[in-house]
């Protein structure tokens, strides 16, 4: 028998911190369950005392949740760890899961406190977590740069305390695999109590080593890796769930443990979480890529049409990777647009929205007559942004472009009950809507990004367009789709705009207090 590896996902949390990615409540519920599909152990939720809309979120993810532990973070400070107790209280199963720093850096210059404190600290805080579960989970943040010596002790503490997982976080990815996996090794090895916990790892990728620090800890004891969907998070992100189960997977040679999870939904969570954050996931990135499976040269494909194993390690259909599937079309009725919107984990607060996003899949439908998954996906995040502070929308768009002419756009928009109309010239079709929708809002913002993905394959797909804008430090990602790219850019910057002007309340956990 091998051993599991618990995998927790903390794209709702930790990718949730990458800039631009904060989700509504209703888009953290709607990824919770597809993870929850997908059989994750522990979804970490959120960090309950940012914000009463983190708190919420949580709650709601607590409340939806049935078959994963649904987690929330905390630091080490009594507050944080009631709001955190508070939130997860609908939970059929909840772990808190409290940190502190422990690196002579962290300590020093960011807490201002002795290791002695700090010990203090974590312990309180892990009893007064257990008060709430039974299920406590316990990080010395920064653990790759922080004392072996200072780390046993620490660890050996927060286990007497009632700790039965212990995170490893390379809070700033500067650990190298060897010497990363040989700290577990140790660690385990030389902490007294330490068969009474769960050793775990959390690993950022700012050298590009997330996956393969985390795989090297698998192989030393760890039990637990902590991962986010398309690598999700602070900077450069955490290991990414996809690699390091597919990795775990395909070298049952060589792994002592394996995770369980339902990899056939891979893709499909993939294609959510970039579709409602607004990070388009890169064609070569390994998994989930739209190239990952795909031979060009002439020498793999027919190495493949000979014998598949000449080229490929894995088996597309594992991770999700079907032909695109025409799921809905023209002439299918509201009762199978709900069945399958209810297989996709969508489950609609009541009769109107139902009938609104059946309205809208009738809209879509008469555009394109196939309709797949992924369109119903995209279709809900706009929904969903909608249903969000919208003081903006977009009423109609008219372009003119002509070869050996300029641009023009006409954009009219509704804000706070008032209809306006702006034009503009530009480069192009998508540039002059643009500039034409930011003549009427006028933000001054910067923008920072803009990339279009095909949701399907054919002309006839709908493009997915995300749009970044930075301003005064604060950085929004926007979202639209539509089978023409001019509107779904358009709407794109316009959900963008709406973010910015939506008062930003979030604490950041690890800029807090302690
Ligand atoms: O990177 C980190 O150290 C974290 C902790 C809160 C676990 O995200
Ligand atoms: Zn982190």
């Amino acid at each position: 028998m091998k051993d599991k590896l618990i995998i927790f996902d903390t794209t709702l949390r930790d990718g949730e911190q990458s800039p631009g990615a904060s989700m509504t409540r209703d888009e953290k519920v709607r990824i919770a369950k597809a993870l929850e599909r997908m059989r994750v152990d522990v979804i970490e939720a959120g960090f309950p005392a940012a914000s009463q809309g983190d708190f919420e979120a949580v709650q709601a993810v607590a409340d939806a949740i049935k078959d994963s532990t649904v987690c929330g973070l905390a630091r080490a400070l009594d507050k944080d760890i009631d709001r955190a107790g508070e939130a997860l209280k609908g939970a059929q199963s909840s772990r808190i899961h409290t940190f502190i720093a422990t690196s002579p850096i962290h300590m020093q210059k960011k807490l201002n406190m002795t290791p002695d404190q700090v010990i203090d600290y974590a312990v309180r805080a892990v009893k007064r977590a257990r008060q709430y579960t039974d299920n406590v989970e316990f990080s010395p943040e920064d653990a790759g740069r922080s004392e072996e010596d200072f780390l046993c002790r620490i660890l050996e503490a927060v286990i007497d305390a009632g700790a039965r997982t212990l995170n490893i976080p390379d809070t700033v990815g500067y650990s190298m695999p060897q010497q990363f996996g040989a700290t577990i090794a140790n660690l385990i090895q030389r902490i007294p109590n330490s068969d009474k916990a769960i050793f775990s790892v959390h690993c950022h990728n700012d050298l590009g080593l997330a996956v393969a620090n985390s795989l090297s800890a698998v192989m030393n004891g760890a039990r637990q890796v902590e991962c986010t969907i398309n690598g999700l998070g602070e900077r450069a992100g955490n290991a990414s769930l996809e690699e390091v189960v597919m990795a775990v997977r395909t070298r049952q040679d060589f792994f002592p443990c394996d995770s369980g999870l339902d990899t056939r939904e891979i893709v499909t969570c993939s294609k959510l979480v970039s579709s409602i954050t607004g990070f388009p996931v890169q064609p070569n990135k390994a998994i989930v890529g739209a190239n990952a499976f795909a031979h060009e040269s002439g020498i793999h494909q027919d190495g493949v049409l000979k014998n598949r194993e000449t080229y490929e390690i894995m088996l597309a259909e594992d991770v999700g990777w079907t032909t695109n599937r025409m799921v809905l079309g023209k002439h299918s009725g509201r009762n199978a647009f709900k069945t399958r919107m209810a297989e996709l984990g969508v489950e609609f607060a009541g009769e109107a929205e139902l009938n609104d996003a059946f309205y809208r899949f009738k809209q879509l439908a008469d555009k394109k007559h196939e309709i797949f998954d992924e369109d119903l996906q995209a279709l809900i995040s706009e929904q969903s942004f909608e249903a969000e502070d919208e003081h903006i929308k977009l009423v109609s768009l008219k372009v003119c472009s002509e070869t050996g002419e300029v641009p023009n756009a006409t954009v009219t928009i509704w804000i706070d009950g008032k209809e306006l109309t702006g034009s503009a010239h530009g480069g192009g079709s998508v540039d002059a809507s643009l500039k034409a929708i930011e003549s009427l809002v006028q933000t001054g913002a910067t923008l920072a990004l803009y990339s279009v993905n095909n949701i399907t394959t054919g002309t006839d797909a709908q493009g997915e367009v995300t749009v970044r804008l930075e301003k005064a430090g604060r950085i929004v990602n926007g979202s639209g789709a539509d089978t023409d790219i001019v509107i779904a850019s358009a709407k794109a910057y316009i959900n963008a705009v709406n973010k910015l002007q939506s008062p930003d309340k979030r604490q950041h956990p690890q800029k807090g207090e302690v």
